[in-house]
């Protein structure tokens, strides 16, 4: 999709888009353009229950007097609630309107209402980045019936006033779109074609060209290094196992990076504690962590982020076979302390713990944020609406919750404890993979901690209900995975780590 913006347009060919308040009142834009085709918007408006609600919509087709093949009057609610996210799921909702009308290119004329607090070039580039997260498809695997999911549309001008500052702000927003597509894409993919190495390969051949350094280690040098837990996992599986670094330097040289690690298992069989039928549909999403990961140095590299970071992956596929590993194991991690393992289905964490070692011996960072798609019970606690989050450090949790309300990829805070870090001592090894009883997320969580050393400042994300869905579709979120979670550490860096 082709986004501009432009200063002072006349109302060309294509749809023209324009806005009301709450009470149906016109904004500018709306009343000349109303003028200009001999008061055919406020004719319209008479006939139709339009009241300028969020998300409310009138079109008026073949206006006379107008170049315009049509008008659309959307509703931008009320002025006060008018934010950042209202504006990106607006831009969304046009677009998903002018697909079905057919139309080949828009121009959005929305004015800033008066009593708002939105600067007008933060209204048009939040509108087109709306605009351009609804544009993303996964169509690779279709092969008939193509005219169907074909997207019609374009083009799209933004006309601004602040045409400069809009196109500066959407620049880094765009750098966004880039890694949510990324994420999306990879978490859509299916399992026999994005298997370990594949994934890894994608990580490389997308981020080297950014200029991201990126380090790829297989089975034979993770195995000589002590990776225990990670190669447990993926030992009953044909595809080898892989850890993928991505470390981007755009920060002052030698300033510790924050540090974002992924659990990115390719598809989660259960392994020999096998999932039943259902239950495994959708587990080609278990690497939903990794490619937000990856999709997060990929916005921060496009736009030149003023920030060391690294990423880290854990990269395997959970499968049952004569060599996989089995309920009562011992695995020996990285960190050297040993782990009984009572249910293979439980092997997010053991992924992350060799992966949590690795990044904080190897860069001593200045904070870590894992993302995991790590428990079922994460998702019967808070739905879909919030990730969970834990966490060693307040002032961490405080950052990462504004950031989230700021862009809409919301978490919830929830309780570490030695009482739950009780529930996963062992009979026989440091500590067992499963908690056994209630409280599945924070026992995993619990577990994670184990692997946190002095001084780290650590956060850990359970994704499992927000990385992809299932039901009723957001505006800004047209496919099944959700890219969920590149906004919300894009927006975390830019307000607190960059320089
Ligand atoms: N990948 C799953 C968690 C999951 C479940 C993600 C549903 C998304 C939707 C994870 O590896 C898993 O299987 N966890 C088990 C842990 C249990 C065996 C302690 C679970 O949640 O049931
Ligand atoms: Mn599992
Ligand atoms: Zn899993």
């Amino acid at each position: 999709m082709q986004i501009s913006f432009v200063t002072n347009a006349a109302a060309g060919d294509g749809a023209w888009v324009v806005g009301a308040t709450e009470g149906g009142a016109l904004l500018p834009a709306s009343v000349r353009l109303d003028k200009a085709c001999g008061g055919a918007l406020t004719r319209a408006l008479k006939f139709s229950r339009f009241t300028g609600k969020a998300g409310q919509m009138l079109e008026v087709l073949a206006p006379t007097g107008v170049a315009a093949s049509r008008l659309l009057l959307v509703g931008l609610g009320k002025v006060e609630a008018l934010d950042e996210k209202g504006l990106e799921t607006l831009g969304a909702q046009i677009v998903g309107r002018l697909y079905t009308s057919g139309e080949t290119a828009a121009s959005f004329e929305i004015d800033v209402p008066k009593g708002s607090k939105v600067k007008k070039a933060e209204l048009a580039a939040h509108l087109a980045f709306g605009a351009k997260l609804r544009s993303y498809a996964f169509d690779k695997y279709r092969t008939r019936n193509l005219d169907e999911y074909e997207k019609k549309l374009k083009t799209i001008r933004v006309v601004t006033a602040d045409a400069a500052a809009a196109k500066k702000a959407h620049a880094g927003l765009a750098a966004v779109a880039e890694g949510i597509f990324l994420a999306r894409d990879l978490v859509n993919e299916p399992p026999n074609i994005l298997y370990p190495a594949e994934f890894a390969r994608r990580a490389k051949v997308q981020l080297t060209k950014l200029g991201v350094k990126v380090e790829i280690l297989g089975e034979a040098e993770m195995k000589k290094r002590g990776f225990g837990a990670l190669l447990g996992v993926g030992q009953g599986s044909d595809r080898e196992s892989q850890l993928v670094v991505m470390q981007w330097n755009g920060g002052k040289k030698n300033a510790a990076p924050v540090a974002l690690v992924g659990k990115g298992v390719c598809f989660d069989s259960g392994g020999l504690s096998i999932k039943v039928g259902a239950g495994m549909q959708g587990m080609k999403g278990d690497m939903a962590g990794a490619a937000c990961v990856t999709g997060t140095m990929l916005a921060l590299a496009t736009r030149k982020a003023k920030v060391n970071a690294v990423g880290v992956i854990g990269l395997v596929e959970n499968m049952p076979d004569g060599g996989a590993f089995r309920p009562d194991d011992v695995l020996t991690s990285l960190s050297g302390q040993t782990i009984e393992v009572l249910n293979t289905d439980a092997e997010g964490r053991l992924v992350l713990a060799d992966a949590l070692t690795y990044t904080q011996r190897r860069f001593k960072p200045k904070f870590l944020i894992d993302l995991a798609t790590l428990t079922g019970a994460i998702v019967q606690t808070l739905g879909y609406e919030h990730a969970g989050i834990f966490s060693n450090d307040d002032q961490l949790v405080q950052r990462v919750q504004a950031a989230g309300r700021a862009t809409g990829e919301r978490v919830w805070q929830l309780p570490l404890d030695p009482f739950y870090d009780k529930m996963i001592r062992s009979k026989i090894a440091d500590m067992k993979n499963i908690g056994g009883g209630n409280s599945g997320s924070i026992t995993a969580a619990q577990f994670l901690l184990r692997f946190i050393e002095k001084g780290t400042v650590w956060a850990h994300l359970d994704i499992a209900g927000v990385a992809w869905q299932d039901g009723e579709q957001k505006p800004t979120i047209p496919s099944w995975g959700t890219g969920w979670g590149v906004r919300l550490l894009n927006r975390l860096v830019k307000e607190h780590y960059e320089a």
